[in-house]
């Protein structure tokens, strides 16, 4: 198949990355336009052939147009262009579903979703990570999809399709395993500033803890990957780490107890855990929260 020239409208952290991996994969980036015209400008510097464009509608000439802008402007700028009925119109939008496309369908524009599940934070170097990456794409017509499909294998990465009513479920996964593990880390590094370190020594010396977890969870998946107290049946342990965080950080219980009942469920799963202990636990992490027991 021959690839689509594309144009990008949005040069932040995303759009550099993919515009930059597209290149390297071997495909054609006409235009770049952006909020602000420097971006556009150091985005484009950095592909050999593409252009820097001031006005929005000069996209266009692109088979294919990325709009890798925040998801809240993503249906404004699309109605801000005039589609020729020849273009394919994507966004990288992980929830949206491609209603937010409806302006562009309505010119005959193929419209289409390609949401990398990865995270890419401002101000660092991420091209590299677009392999071996899991895309969640839609289409709206069978030549979108096959284009899709290949610019993903192309770029080493795993098409999965998945629809637009999924893809709320699909997007609150991915903000759990990505956002939440970085909330839960802030807590646990907090933890350490209650005994005279730095929040961010803390994380320095939890980070090995979180790779050796990560690794057994590729290794042996769920249950096997947990190990602990909890999973031990440690009722006592549970029971002190409850006690101690009261004292110091009670702000962090209610999010010790919510994750500790899920760390219940597994380590019944895994068998290690008995009923009794379980139920002990749950009642103590109950308590934790809601020490009057009201209902
Ligand atoms: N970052 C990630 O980890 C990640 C992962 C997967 C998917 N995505 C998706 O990728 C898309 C972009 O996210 P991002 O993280 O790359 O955001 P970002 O870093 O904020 O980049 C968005 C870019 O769009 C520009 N922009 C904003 N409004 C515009 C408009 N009306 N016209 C033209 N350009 C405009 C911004 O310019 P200014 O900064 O000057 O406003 C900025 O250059 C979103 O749909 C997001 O859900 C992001």
């Amino acid at each position: 198949m021959t690839k689509p020239t594309l144009a990008f409208i949005g040069a932040g952290t995303l759009g550099t990355a993919l515009a930059e991996a597209c290149m390297v994969a071997g495909y054609r980036v006409l235009s770049i336009h952006s909020h602000r015209f420097e971006d556009a400008a150091r985005l484009a510097n950095a592909l050999p052939q593409a252009e820097a464009v001031s006005n929005p509608n000069e996209v266009t000439n692109a088979d294919l147009t990325f709009l890798t802008v925040p998801d809240d402007v993503i249906a404004t700028v699309c109605e801000s262009i005039a589609w020729p009925a020849s273009s394919s119109v994507v966004h990288c939008s992980g929830a949206l579903s491609l209603d937010v496309l409806n302006s562009a369908a309505q010119t005959g524009a193929a419209t289409g979703s390609l949401h990398p599940l990865q995270t890419f934070a401002p101000g660092a170097e991420h091209a590299a990570r677009l392999s071996d990456i899991t895309y969640a794409l839609e289409a709206s017509g069978n030549e979108l999809h096959d284009t899709l499909e290949e610019l993903v294998e192309t770029l080493g990465g795993r098409p999965q399709w998945i629809a637009s009513a999924d893809k709320p479920l699909y997007h609150a996964s991915a903000a759990m395993a990505s956002n939440y593990l970085v909330a839960l880390l802030g807590d646990a590094s907090r933890l350490w500033e209650s005994f005279g370190f730095s929040r961010d020594s803390g994380l320095q010396s939890l980070l090995p803890l979180v790779r050796g977890t990560i690794d057994n969870l590729q290794g042996v998946g769920f249950p096997d990957a947990l190990t602990g107290p909890i999973a031990r049946g440690d009722v006592d342990t549970v029971r002190i780490h409850l006690d101690a965080l009261t004292t110091s950080q009670p702000d962090i219980v209610a999010s010790y107890a919510a994750m500790g009942k899920q760390t219940v469920m597994l380590g019944l799963e895994k068998g290690t855990l008995s009923e009794d202990a379980a139920r002990t636990m749950c009642e103590l992490l109950d308590a934790a929260v809601n020490p009057e027991g009201k209902s």
